[in-house]
C-alpha cells in the first residue's frame, strides 16, 4: 500500500519532469501504448542497427513503450512479450541512463533505481554507448533456471536474449528510434556496478535513442 502511494506520487512528478524523481527508489512508468505502431512488415523492412544517437533523453512514453515491448507483461498470467524456455523468465533488464541506473520491474511496469550517478561510461566499450541516452543491459539469472545444468543455463541465456533484443529492434524500427545490440561490453565491470549476484550473468547490451540528424 505504501509502495503504491509512493509510486502514484512519483508518477505525478514524472509526468511533469521526466525521470527527475530525486533519490526515490521506485518509479512507476506511464502506461505503455499497446496499440498502433507501424505494420509488422514495414517494421521488419526498417529494422537495422544504428550507432549514431542524439543526446536527447527518451520521452517517458517512449521509455515505457520500449521496456514493455522488450519484456513487458502481455497476459493476465504474467507471461511476457518475449518467450523464455520453460517460462523461466530468467532475464532482467537494467537501464543505464544519464540520471541513474535502474532495474525494470516488469510485473509493476516500474523502474527501481539502483544508482544515482551517470554510469554510461561503463555501459559498453564503444564510444557511442557513453552518449546514447538509454543503454539496456540484458542479465540472465541462472538461479531461476531450475533443474538445468550449467551448459543448459548458458544455452538458454544465449538463445532467449535474442527474442528480447529483436523485440527492441522491431519497436525501434516502428517508432523511428536508433538501436544496436552489443556483445562488446565489459561484463565484469557491469556485474560490479549493477551490484549483481554471482548467479546473474551479463549477456548483451543494447543502446537506444533518437537518431542523430
Ligand atoms: C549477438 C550480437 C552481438 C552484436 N554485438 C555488437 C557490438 O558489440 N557492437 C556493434 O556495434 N554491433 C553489434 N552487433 C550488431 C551487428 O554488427 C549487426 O547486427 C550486423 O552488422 C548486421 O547489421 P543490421 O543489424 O543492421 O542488420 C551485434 C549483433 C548481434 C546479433
Amino acid at each position: 500500500m505504501i509502495r503504491k502511494t509512493i509510486s502514484i506520487l512519483i508518477f505525478t512528478i514524472m509526468s511533469m519532469s521526466h525521470l527527475s524523481a530525486g533519490s526515490e527508489e521506485f518509479i512507476q512508468l506511464v502506461e505503455p501504448q499497446k496499440t498502433g505502431g507501424m505494420p509488422l512488415f514495414e517494421a521488419l523492412d526498417n529494422r537495422q542497427s544504428m550507432r549514431n544517437y542524439s543526446p536527447e533523453e527518451l520521452s517517458p512514453q517512449d521509455l515505457s513503450n520500449l521496456l514493455w515491448a522488450a519484456i513487458g507483461v502481455n497476459r493476465e498470467d504474467g507471461k511476457r512479450t518475449a518467450p523464455t524456455a520453460r517460462n523461466w523468465l530468467q532475464f532482467d533488464i537494467y537501464v543505464i541512463m544519464a540520471d541513474g541506473s535502474y532495474l525494470y520491474d516488469a510485473a509493476e511496469h516500474a523502474l527501481i533505481r539502483i544508482a544515482d550517478e551517470d554510469l554510461r561510461e561503463h555501459a559498453g566499450t564503444q564510444s557511442f554507448a557513453r552518449t546514447a541516452p538509454v543503454n539496456l543491459i540484458f542479465v540472465s539469472d541462472h538461479d531461476r533456471m531450475t533443474g538445468a545444468d550449467r551448459a543448459k543455463r548458458d544455452f538458454n541465456s544465449a538463445t532467449d536474449v535474442g527474442f528480447i533484443s529483436q523485440n527492441v529492434y522491431l519497436f525501434c524500427a516502428s517508432e523511428g528510434l536508433a538501436t544496436v545490440v552489443r556483445g562488446m561490453v565489459d561484463r565484469e565491470k557491469l556485474h560490479e556496478i549493477l551490484q549483481l549476484r554471482p548467479a546473474q550473468h551479463v549477456i548483451l547490451g543494447q543502446s537506444v535513442g533518437y537518431p542523430a540528424d
